[in-house]
Formats: structure tokens, C-alpha cells, sequence
């Protein structure tokens, strides 16, 4: 970022009244310090959304949003924060700088364009091949026998390479593209008597971003023998990153907008497939690891994802973890299984379109599969092995948003592992307390939620609100404060920030700075943090009672997990009840210790 646009967010920033702009979106009313409101991010009838101006945030006490003007608008417009800082200046009506360009970007963006250029001149070229040559009748040949269509070969620009090494450097050559590009783009290979065609004798398949302009390629073998890769892909550098991209993104994109729904499944093959059965909202992840990434692309266009990996043993963990990403980026997920190990492709030609269409309305949901993989992938034939898939599972449960739907979760998940409900939700609300989620559910949805943040946490809170204000206190207490750990990784996230603080300067005014440098859920939890009022005193010795709260939460969170291993070995008659008795009793006199 350059000087000059740093200037003009500061611009924005100073000039931007918390108070004037949330007003256009919420009707706020003054109460003592602050104004309030009812929160637009969730529905409400009493206001609990509060927005400080003197401290230049809003936060919610019902649902926990919170942050500055930038991630105001950011989560009300749902948009990047770029975006963010060009509404802010239009309403504030500050000239949008056109962002001056370092010589580094303006050099970079030209070559971007140059490869672009190249990959579109090969792409045309690989199409000519496939339509005009002799080899180019042998690749129709095979990917008709696989049910690709002419119109689907045309909608995915789908092309073969010549089984030759020099067929494209010479053809893009005339055209004016030089032995570096090609080779800088990926598609030629450094040899000694000059450059060379990289693909050879390969259905050329193009891969573009999610504008359609095609950054690189995918090439799948013709030839059906082993020595030879089936696919080779063009080498990730700076201008191509699969974890970017999405294959198939820009054809499907309107069908997925439509019905805010995206099929995921791994192979370019089986994205073509769906398409041709006229499944065409399918995208596929390439072969690799499903990243955050490619969820944020696309949570900007759909709601829900239906996941269509191949169900073999690897594919079934790469699972398990893409549903926990796509959830992450705000999205609804859903694990499709195709029957017999067999990939989407291969299941479409062979059962139809209609009898793939099933498979998706009969998809799971992406909780209940990560709960019956993970049950799969360990021995709950006794209790210690269910305690353990229990602990397992429940990190994903703390993902699920919604609290009937996670005590319906945890009602099934005892039913699978006939173990008692009450022993997971006590276990759930511990976890839940301690990453720092507010709400623990009850099982009766009727029943209010209440909030029960533990002492703990609220421990923890004073203590990083103490610290902001008197950075120094860091310094003194840092050992002690580190030995004890924080429960939660918003407030690990907060600590650290508050260390670095202090290492670059500590007199400055922490708590602003911080914004800055929080992901949206630490910033939300530094919000609530700093929407409290410590009253000075003797910070010293609140510190130390921080300390020491969060300690005994520690051992306590260990002697309730000891203790209920020995309630429920007792309950079974097993006699190990004993041993774990013992052990919650030292701790016990640990605790006892501490004061
Ligand atoms: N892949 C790759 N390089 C390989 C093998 C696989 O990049 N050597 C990636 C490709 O994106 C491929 C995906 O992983 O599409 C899935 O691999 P696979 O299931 O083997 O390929 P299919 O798409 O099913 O291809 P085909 O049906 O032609 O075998
Ligand atoms: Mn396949």
C-alpha cells in the first residue's frame, strides 16, 4: 500500500462520525455515553446494540457483533473492506485517490496481462488443433466415447496439444509472443537448443478465474500407459495458484448464482461430466485441498455447497475438513456420496442425470458427516474410545450457528454412542465457554438462553482490558500471564497483538491500533472487552487475581473432566471409577493451593 493511500484511509477514518453513519442504517437513540439501537445483524426487539463515540465502535450485546465504522459497513453491506472505504468516502464525499501504483505493481499487472494474452492465443490454438488435425480426430474420438458433446468441448474452450515439441512455441511465436512468455506463462520449457511445447500430446483443458480469463491449464493424457502422468498442469506461480481458482467457476457461474447452490467435486473430468448432463452448476477444486479461498469465491455467489468428492479413504478426511472450511466462510454445507467408489463422472454416464440429481437432494448434512466419518474413524467400542470421538467431534459442533440445531446434534450423537446427553453437553458448554462462545445451547429450545461465561473468561477479559490501557503491566506480568494461557483463541489472538503492541511502541493508544490488526472475531471479542469500564485502582493486584482465576479455571476444567469419567464408570460398574476419583481429588487440593 503506498503513502498516499494510507492517507486517504486515515482521511476516511477520522472523518467518518461512528454516530452519522450507523444512524443511516439503524435509528440510534442517546443514553448516557453511548447510543443505542436495535441490532441489524440480528432480529431483535429490545436494542442491545450500542455504538460508543468516543471510542469510535459499535458493539452488540445480544449477538456479540462489534468493531469499527470499516467493519460496520464491511458486514451491513457485506462487502471487502476496499469496498468498505469507497462507500465511507462517497458518503462522506472524499475524492477517491486513484491509488497511486508502485513500479513493482504497474510491471507485475503488465505481465499478468501478457500471460493472460498468451493463454488465450494457446487456448485458440489448442481448439484449432483439436478441430483441424489429424491428431485432433484421434482426442474427438476420445472425448466423444467419454460423452463429451461438441457443445460442451466449445463451452469449456476444451482443446488437444500435438504430440510434438514445438508446435505451439513455433504457432504463438508468429504471433509474437517471445520464448520468455511462454515459458514465464508455463507453457514452454526451458530446453538447450531453446524453448519447447511443455504439454504434448494431451486434451487441453483451460483454466480460468472466476472473470473467465484463463491463467493456465490443465492436460490430460491421450496416451494410456503408465510412464506418463495422466494429468499435468501448469507449474503455480505468482499469477497461478489452484487455491485461488475454481475450475469451472465463470461457466457455471450464473446457474450457481441462480440457485444459490454449487456442486464441488475434484476432477476437471467430473465438473465437465455434470455440465454435459446438464448439471452445470458444478465446480471442481482441482485435485487439491479445498481452501478458504475458494469458499470465500464462493460464498460471494451461492449459500450452500454440496461437496461430491470421491469417497475413498483420503478423499472421505479432505472432507471433513473442506465442510469445516466452507462453514467457516458463512456457507451451508452438504456431503454428497456416490455409491460403489466410483467418481461423479463415471456415476452420471452411467445412472443419468436424474439419478445424480437424487444424490444431491439425498446428500447429508456436513455436521452429521463429519460426526459418523469421525465415529468411523475411531473405536468407540468403549467408553474411553467414545470420550474420545466425543472430544473429536465436538470442535465441529462449535461451528454449527445455530443452538436448537447443535442440541439436536447432540441429542443424535448420544443415540449413536449410547452414551448419556447430558455427559456431551456438559462437555460442549465447557468447550463453548472457553473458545469464547457466549450462548451455550440448552436442550430445550423453548428454554432462554442464558449467558454463562465463565469466571475464567471474564478473568481473561479484565485482564486484556487492564492491559490495553497500561501496555507496560505487560512487560511485568508476562510469564505469568503466558503460564497461565488464555482459553480462548480470540483472546490468545488479542494478547499477542497487545505484545507486539508493545514492542513497537508502547505508549501509543493500544486499543485503536489493535482494530487494525484483529480478525473480525478477535475484534468483535477486543470490542466487547473494551465496551466495559474497569474502574482504576490498584491494577496490580487485579492483574494477579486475573492470573489467578484463570489458573483455578484450569484445573477446574480438569476436575470436571476427571469427575465425569468417574460418574460414567461407575454408572457402567466399571472399576476404574476409583482411580479417577482419586485423580479429580488432587486436583482438588491443587486448587485449594492456589490461595
Ligand atoms: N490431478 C492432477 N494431477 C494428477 C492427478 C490428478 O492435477 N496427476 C487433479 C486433476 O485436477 C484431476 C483431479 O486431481 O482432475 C482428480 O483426479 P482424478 O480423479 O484422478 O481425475 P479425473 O478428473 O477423474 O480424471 P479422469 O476421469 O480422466 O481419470
Ligand atoms: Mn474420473
Amino acid at each position: 500500500m503506498s503513502i498516499m493511500f494510507d492517507d486517504f484511509k486515515e482521511q476516511v477514518r477520522s472523518q467518518a462520525n461512528i454516530v452519522d453513519i450507523v444512524s443511516e442504517y439503524v435509528p440510534l437513540k442517546k443514553r448516557g455515553s453511548s447510543y443505542w439501537g436495535c441490532c441489524p445483524f440480528h432480529g431483535e426487539k429490545t436494542p442491545s446494540f450500542s455504538v460508543s463515540p468516543d471510542k469510535n465502535f459499535f458493539y452488540c450485546f445480544g449477538c456479540h457483533a462489534g468493531g469499527d465504522i470499516f467493519s460496520f459497513i464491511m458486514k451491513i453491506e457485506n462487502c471487502t473492506f476496499q469496498e468498505a472505504l469507497k462507500i465511507l468516502a462517497n458518503k462522506l464525499g472524499i475524492p477517491i485517490p486513484e491509488r497511486e501504483k508502485t513500479r513493482q505493481e504497474i510491471e507485475r499487472e503488465k505481465e499478468a496481462k501478457e500471460i493472460i494474452a498468451a493463454n488465450e492465443l494457446a487456448t485458440r490454438f489448442y481448439q484449432a488443433c483439436l478441430a483441424k488435425s489429424e491428431y485432433g480426430r484421434i482426442a474427438q474420438k476420445y472425448l466423444a466415447g467419454r460423452g463429451i458433446t461438441p457443445e460442451i468441448i466449445e463451452k469449456f474452450s476444451i482443446g488437444v496439444s500435438l504430440p510434438v515439441y514445438t508446435s505451439l512455441v513455433k504457432a504463438l511465436g508468429k504471433r509474437g509472443c517471445r520464448e520468455e512468455l511462454l515459458i514465464k506463462a508455463g507453457l514452454a520449457l526451458k530446453g538447450r537448443s531453446g524453448a519447447y511445447d511443455k504439454f504434448r500430446g494431451r486434451v487441453m483443458i483451460p483454466i480460468e478465474d472466476a472473470r473467465g480469463h484463463v491463467v493456465g491449464f490443465g492436460g490430460r493424457t491421450l496416451e494410456q500407459n503408465a510412464e506418463t502422468a495422466k494429468y499435468m498442469n501448469t507449474a503455480e506461480t505468482e499469477w497461478f495458484n489452484k487455491r485461488t481458482l475454481l475450475f469451472g467457476l465463470h461457466a457455471a457461474f450464473k446457474e450457481i448464482k441462480k440457485r444459490r447452490q454449487a456442486i464441488i467435486v475434484e476432477g476437471y473430468m467430473d465438473a465437465i461430466s455434470l455440465h454435459a448432463a446438464g448439471i452445470d452448476w458444478a465446480v471442481a477444486s482441482m485435485g487439491t485441498a479445498f481452501s478458504a479461498e475458494q469458499a470465500k469465491l464462493l460464498a460471494r455467489v451461492c449459500d450452500e455447497v454440496v461437496f461430491s468428492y470421491d469417497s475413498d479413504e483420503a478423499g472421505l478426511r479432505a472432507d471433513i475438513r473442506a465442510v469445516s472450511i466452507a462453514r467457516a466462510a458463512g456457507l451451508k454445507v452438504k456431503v454428497l456420496s456416490v455409491p460403489d467408489g466410483k467418481d461423479p463422472d463415471e456415476f452420471v454416464r452411467k445412472h443419468g442425470t436424474d439419478a445424480y440429481l437424487k444424490l444431491i437432494e439425498n446428500a447429508s448434512d456436513g455436521f452429521d458427516f463429519q460426526m459418523r466419518q469421525t465415529i468411523a474413524q475411531n473405536n468407540v467400542s468403549n467408553l474411553a474410545g467414545k470420550v474420545e470421538a466425543v472430544s473429536k467431534i465436538l470442535p465441529f459442533l462449535l461451528e454449527c450457528k445455530n443452538d436448537i440445531e447443535v442440541a439436536g446434534h447432540i441429542s443424535r450423537l448420544a443415540q449413536l454412542l449410547t452414551i448419556d446427553e447430558s455427559l456431551i453437553m456438559s462437555e460442549y458448554r465447557k468447550l463453548a465457554r472457553k473458545s469464547g462462545r457466549r450462548e451455550p445451547v440448552t436442550p430445550l429450545p423453548q428454554q432462554k438462553t442464558v449467558r454463562a461465561a465463565g469466571a475464567e473468561d471474564e478473568a481473561e477479559r479484565q485482564l486484556l482490558n487492564i492491559l490495553a490501557k497500561n501496555l507496560r503491566l505487560l512487560l511485568l506480568y508476562r510469564d505469568k500471564i503466558e503460564q497461565a494461557g488464555f482459553t480462548s483463541p480470540e483472546h490468545e489472538e488479542i494478547y499477542n497483538a497487545l505484545a507486539e503492541q508493545l514492542a513497537k511502541s508502547p505508549d501509543g493508544d493500544a486499543a485503536s491500533e489493535l482494530f487494525r490488526s484483529l480478525n473480525p472475531q478477535a475484534a468483535a471479542e477486543f470490542a466487547a472487552i473494551m465496551a466495559k469500564n474497569v474502574q482504576p485502582g490498584d491494577e496490580e493486584k487485579l492483574i494477579e487475581d486475573c492470573i489467578r482465576t484463570m489458573n483455578k479455571g484450569k484445573l477446574e476444567a480438569l476436575y470436571e473432566k476427571h469427575r465425569l469419567l468417574a460418574d460414567e464408570y461407575e454408572r457402567l460398574g466399571d472399576s476404574r471409577f476409583l482411580q479417577e476419583l482419586a485423580e479429580s481429588q488432587k486436583i482438588k487440593d491443587a486448587i485449594k493451593n492456589l490461595y
